[in-house]
């Protein structure tokens, strides 16, 4: 497919699904969780077909810590394993990676790989992608205020300062732009705490496939509406 038009620089994917994929083939969750980790694979490579060059992924919330112990920990085992296997094809693909979310509940070996992956991958341009991993919207824009005041009461900010560029420094994105276009998959249409700050302005798109099943050609197909669509930002059409 050709690049379209108007591409999305920032794609942010909720990639949901994995538990009804897997439960349909009665199988255990975690075997859906095992399935859609293979399609990031392949959505990260289409990304600079399309001319997207931000795309961040919604890997575990703050709220997915109430799932069983055993789903939870599976998961943590996965993103080990994701990482410990994709590393160099990630850096071998240009691939730059960050994670946002905090990473104070996350175990020590886990944010270990976490950091040695951003700084392997530092230097890489062509892509960017960011995973979120105990993220949640509120928690990131709590935490930003909390450096925020400490930074009043340091007296290295004045509080009649704070503005929204000034506070959207203090969040885990700061380095990256504002989501164009945020995707949703399995059919729910909500944005369960995420990047809330961030897509003010981005277009949604509610897509039913399950995650394990959304494959590169739907992505493309998504990310080519994108270029039809008319973003006001609030003003009247010129
Ligand atoms: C999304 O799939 C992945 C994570 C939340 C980690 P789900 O596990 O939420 O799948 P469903 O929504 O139960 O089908
Ligand atoms: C959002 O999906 C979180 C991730 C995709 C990581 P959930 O499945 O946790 O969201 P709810 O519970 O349906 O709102
Ligand atoms: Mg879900």
């Amino acid at each position: 497919m050709a690049k379209p038009k108007s591409s999305p620089k920032h794609v942010a994917v909720i990639m949901d699904g994995n538990g009804r994929w897997a439960e349909m083939r009665g199988r255990p969750r975690l075997v859906g969780h095992h399935a859609g980790a293979r399609r990031v694979q392949e959505i990260v490579k289409a990304c600079p077909d399309v001319g997207v060059e931000y795309l961040t992924i919604f890997a575990f919330s703050t709220e997915n810590w109430k799932r069983t112990q055993r789903e939870v920990s599976g998961l943590m085992r996965l993103f080990r394993k994701y990482i410990l296997k994709e590393a160099k094809a990630l850096l071998q693909a240009g691939v730059r990676v960050r994670f946002i979310g905090d990473r104070i509940k996350l175990d020590e070996k886990l944010v270990r790989m976490m950091d040695d992956l951003e700084l392997l991958t530092a230097d890489n341009t062509k892509l960017h992608l960011t995973v979120a991993l105990n993220y949640g919207g509120r928690d990131e824009v709590t935490r930003a205020v909390q450096r925020l005041a400490f930074d009043v009461s340091q007296n290295k900010l004045k509080y009649t300062d704070v503005d929204a560029e000034v506070l959207g420094k203090y969040l885990d994105t700061r380095l990256l732009p504002d989501p164009d276009l945020v995707i949703r998959t399995s059919g729910e249409a909500r944005i369960s705490n995420f990047l809330l700050w961030q897509s003010a302005y981005s277009e949604y798109e509610f897509i039913d496939t399950l995650w394990p099943d959304f494959t590169s050609e739907e992505f493309k197909a998504v990310v080519g509406r994108f270029g039809t669509r008319e973003r006001r930002f609030g003003a009247v059409k010129a």
